[in-house]
């Protein structure tokens, strides 16, 4: 299903890790590592750090990190085959034919082939639309206000009367029955055999970042429901990680991009000028394409409908969006309901100053909210500003929190330093929310309770790699499975087999056998679990405090998770413990942690 481990390695090896991401991010050299503005979230100061020891690149403010395939997994949207073939041409390494197995040459060979049918179902509305029998069509879009090059420039089409010609077509072009089912195209049943899941709708195309069709949206040109028909999720048509419009979008020279919730409004927007406009596919916003637009921007300009879905909807992804480190601001079009209908009433001057006039994220959330309370009533007053503290302490930078206090204090006329200390008692309250007042930058909530989680396993891996020779040293006291995270133990036991086999720890060849770019950070993050300490003996009291507490913590799991007969695993813990509790009676040993 991929390349042999030794030539992905032979790849990884030929291409330095500094020159790769030197193409793509400014980096200046500190000590042993280089250091640049991270390219995956935001910010001033630069946390982004390539260590060429380690060749692997690891950001300090957003927990991003891996080895040089996963730079281009991130940065590029690389599949890890593809970063391999990228970097293999990049150093002129040949990549043997017979290296892909069959399964993985067939897979890539589906995909390809779901691309195409796809790509020539595009083409099929596309000439549908222009003719006789597209007139529907074609009057439907221009009565919607689109030029004939708007048309053009997304590829709309027109998916005829009748429910076989798609099929028909493409069937006529060799394509077969299995490759049909699967594109997302057709319905299928044993009685009927395939029809055409769209006709009679206008098509809009959905194209991914690189302008590859991937499925379709069908909308009908009357009232009939459903309005719209999006395609299926398949191999290629991920709805959860592309946007509408993107291909464009990424290309315009703004200062930031623009969502909405339509298809129509991104066109509308486009045509209009804002070709840096994108909307998700008919599903709410998710994680992963505010990622994708953080690749692009560091702006967003939020467009929803301006009626209580679409406020909801703007809601729920403003946190999301803050969470992948974007501005976010949110645009008002009242009294219209979606860009589309403004831009048609109002115009783009009018609607450029909407966009000019946009409120930041923050004060729109709080606005929101003073809907809930009738500010008239004292204590509903007082339980608003109890709910907009709890919302100021989520702010996870100081510098910004200040700022919104001021703001929230001069919008509702109440006192700063009232507001400020309501926050701290809000602070001290919340169970693990005390974090938010000792600001970690850019750090989101879930990322500072994970970094947490496990630490000292974590802190163990990363010295390790620094100090391969305890290893052996340390042969009764800590072996692989001491790690109870699932995913630690895989990386601890590739790291002992390196280790045995060469003496040294590469933590980038560990980081090959993990696909996707997920676990390939939470692998790197492993590696980068630092604290700093000054001079050998207080690294060697860290390292046997940190020993300790991992090695206690990994008995407790293994007794709680045994199995009560297995006496001798019992035994064996039973052991352990013994041994564990006179190590520490013992105090620090003179000679075993040495580095
Ligand atoms: P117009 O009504 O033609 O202006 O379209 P619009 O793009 O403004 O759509 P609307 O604001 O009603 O909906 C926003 C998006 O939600 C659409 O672009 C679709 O992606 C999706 N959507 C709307 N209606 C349906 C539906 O009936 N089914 C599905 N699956 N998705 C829909
Ligand atoms: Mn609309």
């Amino acid at each position: 299903m991929r390349y042999t481990d030794e030539v992905i390695e032979e790849v990884r090896e030929k291409n330095d890790i500094v020159d790769v991401i030197s193409q793509y991010v400014r980096l200046q050299r500190k000590g042993s590592s280089y250091f640049g503005l991270c390219p995956f979230h935001n910010e001033k100061s630069p946390s982004f750090s390539v260590s060429p020891d380690k060749q692997m690149f690891y950001c300090f403010g957003c927990g991003k990190g891996g080895n040089v395939f996963t730079f281009l997994m991130e940065y590029e949207n690389y599949t890890f085959q593809e970063s391999i073939r990228f970097l293999a041409d990049r150093a002129g390494v040949k990549l043997p034919e017979e290296d892909t197995s069959r399964e993985a040459q067939a897979r890539s060979d589906r995909r390809s082939r779901l691309l195409e049918i796809n790509k020539k179902a595009a083409e099929f509305y596309f000439r549908r639309l222009r003719t006789p029998g597209g007139e529907v069509g074609m009057n439907y879009l221009k009565g919607r206000g689109l030029s004939d090059e708007t048309i053009r420039g997304f590829g709309l089409g027109y998916s005829g009367k009748y429910s076989g010609d798609l099929y028909k077509f493409l069937k006529q072009q060799g394509y077969p029955d299995a490759l049909m089912k699967d594109s997302g195209l057709f319905s299928y049943d044993e009685k009927r055999g395939f029809t055409d899941k769209f006709w009679n709708r206008v098509m809009f195309p959905i194209m991914d970042a690189n302008s590859r069709v991937i499925g379709f949206g069908g909308r009908v040109m009357g009232d009939a429901k459903p309005k719209y028909l999006n395609s299926p999720e398949t191999e290629i048509f991920d709805k959860s990680r592309n946007l509408y419009g993107l291909n464009v979008a990424r290309r315009s020279r703004r200062k930031n991009l623009i969502i909405c919730e339509g298809y129509m409004d991104v066109i509308a927007m486009h045509q209009a000028g804002w070709t840096n406009a994108v909307a998700s596919l008919g599903t709410a916003l998710t994680s992963q394409q505010c990622a994708l637009l953080n690749r692009f921007t560091k702006e967003v300009l939020v467009i929803y409908d301006m009626d209580g879905a679409g406020t909801k909807a703007a809601l729920r992804a403003i946190p999301m969006l803050r969470e992948a480190g974007l501005n976010t601001k949110v645009v008002n079009l009242r009294p219209h309901k979606d860009p589309d209908e403004f831009i048609r009433t109002e115009g783009p001057e009018a609607f450029e100053k909407r966009l000019e006039e946009a409120e930041n994220s923050f004060l729109f959330v709080v606005r929101s909210l003073e809907n809930d309370y009738n500010m008239n009533d004292p204590g509903e007053r007082s339980a608003f500003f109890h709910e907009v503290s709890k919302k100021l302490l989520e702010l996870p930078d100081e510098i910004e929190r200040t700022s919104y206090v001021e703001a929230v204090a001069s919008r509702y006329r109440i006192d700063s330093e009232l507001l400020t200390r309501q926050i701290n008692k809000e602070a001290l309250r919340g169970v693990g929310r005390t974090e938010a007042s000792v600001p970690k930058k850019m750090l989101s909530r879930s990322q500072i309770k994970e970094e947490n989680k496990d630490k000292e396993q974590k802190l163990m891996l990363t010295w390790l790699t620094e100090w391969p020779q305890l290893i052996p040293r340390m042969k009764d006291l800590l072996s692989p499975e001491d790690f109870t995270n699932a995913m630690y133990r895989e990386v601890a036991e590739l790291a002992w087999v390196q280790a045995e086999k060469t003496g040294k720890i590469s933590p980038a060849v560990i980081l090959n056998h993990f696909e996707d770019s997920e676990s390939q950070t939470e692998a790197a993050s492993l590696f980068n679990t630092h604290i700093l300490l000054d001079g050998d003996e207080e690294k060697r009291k860290a390292f046997f405090d940190v020993y300790c507490k991992m090695k206690r913590k990994s008995l407790d799991t293994r007794s709680k998770t045994m199995d009560l007969t297995d006496m001798q695993g019992f035994m064996a813990v039973m052991d352990e413990r013994r041994k564990l509790d006179q190590l520490i009676a013992a105090g620090l040993p003179e000679d075993l942690f040495r580095f």
